[in-house]
């Protein structure tokens, strides 16, 4: 019995109606394992602007920082898309203010939706990487990023400090050791001396992991890897930005980005979970969202930072055996899908397999 805060963070668009399908099947889980949960939204994104005229109002960071959990929705939409002050701030700023340098993005293919995928069966079948992506360093954060003489100039800065790599790529060998023993760094070391510096730094981390294997690949060979041969990987460790390019790649795998969940880590204090997916405002509010990345996520949470596992296992045995019974929103349908499931269908039907 387990008495754990949990900070909801709905956001924008489709994050709104997949926030509440995580809650509901969350309260499922403790009440047949007998724990309490509670949960307290808080404001990000456009919403938040819209309210507090911030992306990030003081208040959610205390909140967050005063749970034990984030659990978020997603951020964004075209009402925002051209002001000064945007959701993703909110995004980037929560990450940095929590100092979730981890970003974990499992890319495991669910059998019955193999046949969703863009890329042959025979391709993707037995799929399983872990993608560990830096999150608060890099091209995102680094300062001088602006507009110059008269606008015909401008700058973004790629800054690492040698201690951010070294948590990062430790965090990747330890994740690796718990899997397949394998570690992939990613990198673009052929023209970046921020790229050499990675490399250095996991060829020095690897000597503390006898155990496990660790390869180099560029980051373009890496982007062909993953849709010519993607069994080949077990754990990819890799920048901020290489990262998020590379975990919308490898998330076509699984057929759809509406399957995707994500944990994002630091060394101590809460962790924060999304979908990698964004906040579809062209179909939010109409009940056709896939809720499963973010009741994935949730999953994830109870995972990694309550450590309940048999709970997480189960929610994550809920979805496959929905799956496996054809139930389908638009994002994951197949030839064989007859009517598609409404976001409320796909929520119950979790949890009546909880
Ligand atoms: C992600 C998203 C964010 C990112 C955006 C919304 C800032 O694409 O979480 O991958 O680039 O990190
Ligand atoms: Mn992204």
């Amino acid at each position: 019995m387990a008495n754990k805060k949990i900070a909801v963070l709905p956001g924008d668009g489709i994050g709104q109606e997949i926030a509440d399908g995580a809650i509901k099947v969350l309260e499922v889980i403790a009440k047949r394992f007998g724990h309490s949960f509670t949960f307290e939204k808080g404001l990000i994104g456009g919403c938040a602007i819209d309210q507090t005229g911030s992306p990030l109002p003081e208040e959610t960071i205390a909140l967050c920082k005063n749970s034990d959990a984030v659990l978020m929705g997603a951020v964004g939409g075209p009402k925002w898309d051209l002001g000064t002050v945007r959701p993703e701030q909110g995004l980037l700023a929560i990450r940095k203010e929590l100092n979730l340098f981890a970003n974990l993005r499992p890319v495991t293919v669910f059998k019955s939706l193999q046949q969703a995928s863009t890329l042959k069966e025979e391709v993707i079948d037995g799929v399983d990487i872990l993608i560990v992506r830096e999150l608060t360093g890099g091209l995102y954060f680094g300062k001088p990023s602006e507009r110059r003489e008269n606008g015909q100039v401008v700058v973004d800065t790629l800054y690492y400090t040698k201690e951010e790599m070294e948590r990062i790529i430790k965090k990747a060998f330890d994740l690796a050791r718990l899997r397949n023993k394998k570690v992939t760094s990613v990198d673009k070391a052929n023209v970046l001396e921020s790229s050499r510096m990675w490399r250095e730094t996991a060829n020095e981390i690897a000597k503390d992991y006898p155990d496990v294997e660790l390869n180099h690949m560029l980051v373009d060979n890496c982007a062909m890897q993953l849709v010519r041969d993607p069994r080949q990987f077990d754990v990819i460790v890799t920048e901020n930005l290489f990262g998020d390019i590379l975990s919308d790649e490898a998330a076509m795998l699984t057929g759809s980005l509406g399957m995707l969940p994500s944990a994002s880590l630091t060394d101590n204090g809460p962790g924060l979970y999304e979908p990698v997916h964004g906040s579809a405002p062209d179909i939010a509010g109409q009940n056709k969202a896939n809720p499963l990345a973010m009741i994935l996520s949730s999953a994830m949470m109870i995972r990694y930072s309550f450590e309940m596992l048999e709970e997480a296992d189960k929610i994550e045995q809920a979805v496959s055996e929905v799956l496996a019974n054809g139930l389908r929103t638009g994002d994951i349908a197949d030839d064989k899908t007859k009517s598609l499931a409404t976001t409320d269908e796909m929520i119950e039907a979790v949890i009546s397999h909880l």
